[in-house]
């Protein structure tokens, strides 16, 4: 365990311009096994998500279902949170940019902004792409469209208010290259060249032409444009200027003695690696310690979005499948940095592969033995040999190996190391062959001892696994007899921890 006490995490704030899909799914999803492993390794944690709710794009989509964009945007509301229930996401608070509370604290931190001269106001002129919500200039546009999603930019001039990145690029440069900051790495080296080798440019944070925004508190007709308002949403849910909550200084201002990561898709990670921690500098406060940036789950080989008309829908999924099964399944699929493509065909096979071959079977066999040959209890005359203690030790290193994984946000080798142990089980059952044990009345004792060890590496593995699989694990509990203390953390790289 890390010396850390405090675990925050967060996900983006989603769009509620449409329902969500699995590639929403999966970073919320993530986010959940890391807060649930967290949780049970003893941290204090405190794991937000939530909805971002202004801007145009929102605007024009409650204007053309006919509603106002408060009762558009509760409608999906409502779907957001039953999708986080269906797929058992354990969040600790869910933060709405329309409620009060983060509003206000919002146009204090853009007041606080401008008075100390970080936000000014100027002329903007640019290009803006409407779906992505995004302005860019013309060095950034490729090929005359969006760099983001490829499409057509709107020209815009109008009075907006500016604030002023460059005084921060070399912490940033430095936070990016030299620390753990970003995760991977690796595209670190993009972002700096991209962004800030060219001289970092100062971001446009208002706009006059849309009315489903924060207004600017002290100029009547401007309004926070997008990003301030979104990104300041991991403060602002904490109590960051504001009453509403009082666990700023405990998750986030605790410096040294907490974690705080923030979960994205490369989408907006320029956003999260750039212009958040500009803005954090600029407000004086501390930054957080690492930004994990997964790539999309593709479909036919284009990101999953509902723009494209690709979409999975996980309520569909989860009703055939179950939700334990899906999050196993895109968690397992997914690196950070990579993309990962979505089909049934490859999630079927990696249920039937892993889940019903692997670790189903070896739960499956082994009560069965026990109940065939001891009747559901193993008596207490045992006989070791020396092919348990390869078997053994892979089981309890790999605690320690599972750990080392989840405290670099690798969740995809966190469970190939748990089912590396559960093909390992299944070995030994080839290896020590009960069913021939069984047959010999003297080597009663050698097979109640290998049953025992298997059932160990069950409760070993299934308690590594609860976090990712939560429904699932306590039903194996239930049936190697383990009792809620058996599966406590520090008892998982502990083997004999089952009764006799
Ligand atoms: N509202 C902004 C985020 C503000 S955070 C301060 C936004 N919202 S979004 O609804 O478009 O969600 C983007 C996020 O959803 C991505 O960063 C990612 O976490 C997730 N994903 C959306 N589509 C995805 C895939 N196809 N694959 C993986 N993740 C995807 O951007």
């Amino acid at each position: 365990m890390s010396e850390h006490k405090t675990f925050y995490i967060t996900t983006p704030i989603y769009y509620p311009s449409d329902k969500l899909h699995i590639g929403h799914s999966y970073t919320t999803v993530a986010c959940d096994a890391l807060a649930r492993f967290k949780r049970m390794q003893g941290y204090d944690v405190m794991f937000l998500t939530g909805t971002d709710e202004h801007g145009q794009k929102i605007q024009d989509k409650a204007a053309d279902a006919g509603v106002t964009p408060k009762e558009y945007v509760d409608k999906i509301v409502a779907t957001v949170k039953d999708l986080w229930k269906l797929m058992d996401v354990s969040y600790d608070r869910f933060i709405r940019t329309t409620d009060d509370y983060h509003m206000e604290s919002c146009q204090k931190i853009f007041t606080k902004l401008y008075e100390q001269g970080d936000i000014y106001k100027g002329e903007y002129t640019g290009h803006y792409c409407k779906p992505c919500e995004s302005f860019w200039t013309d060095s950034q546009l490729v090929d005359g469209k969006c760099p983001d999603c490829g499409r057509e930019v709107y020209d815009a001039h109008e009075e907006a208010y500016f604030f002023k990145m460059s005084p921060f690029a070399d912490r940033i440069e430095k936070l990016l290259l030299e620390t753990d900051y970003l995760r991977p790495k690796t595209r670190a080296i993009e972002l700096v060249n991209n962004f800030i080798k060219p001289g970092l440019e100062d971001l446009c944070v208002s706009r006059t032409t849309f009315k489903w925004v924060i207004p600017v508190s002290f100029d009547e007709g401007h309004v926070v444009y997008v990003w301030i308002d979104a990104l300041s949403n991991y403060i602002t849910a904490l109590g960051y200027e504001n009453s509403r909550y009082n666990d700023f200084d405990h998750y986030w201002a605790n410096n040294g003695d907490g974690e705080v990561i923030h979960m994205v898709a490369k989408d907006i990670m320029r956003f999260h690696a750039i212009i958040w921690p500009a803005m954090l500098m600029a407000l004086d406060l501390p930054l957080p310690d690492h930004l994990a940036v997964h790539g999309w789950i593709t479909f036919n080989g284009e990101k999953m979005s509902k723009s494209l008309g690709n979409v999975v829908d996980p309520f569909v999924l989860g009703e055939r499948y179950g939700c334990d099964a899906i999050r196993y399944h895109i968690l397992r699929e997914m690196a950070l940095g990579a993309d990962s493509s979505f089909s049934n065909e490859i999630m079927i096979n990696r249920i039937n592969s892993d889940l019903a071959n692997g670790f189903g079977n070896l739960v499956s066999r082994t009560v069965a033995m026990v109940d065939k040959y001891f009747g559901g209890t193993l008596p207490t005359e045992r006989e070791s040999a020396p092919i348990d203690d390869d078997f053994k030790a892979c089981v309890t290193q790999l605690l320690a190996v599972v750990d080392g994984e989840i405290d670099k946000t690798r969740i995809k080798q966190a469970l190939e190391a748990i089912f590396t142990v559960v093909a390992r089980a299944n070995k030994y059952i080839d290896e020590t062959e009960p069913w021939k044990l069984g047959k010999d009345e003297t080597k009663r004792a050698r097979l109640a001892s290998v049953l025992y060890n298997l059932l160990e590496s069950i409760r070993v593995i299934s308690a590594l696994l609860a976090p990712f699989m939560p429904s699932t694990m306590p039903k194996v509990w239930e049936q190697i007899g383990a009792s809620e203390n058996d599966v406590k953390y520090e008892k998982l790289d502990k083997f004999g921890v089952l009764p006799e």
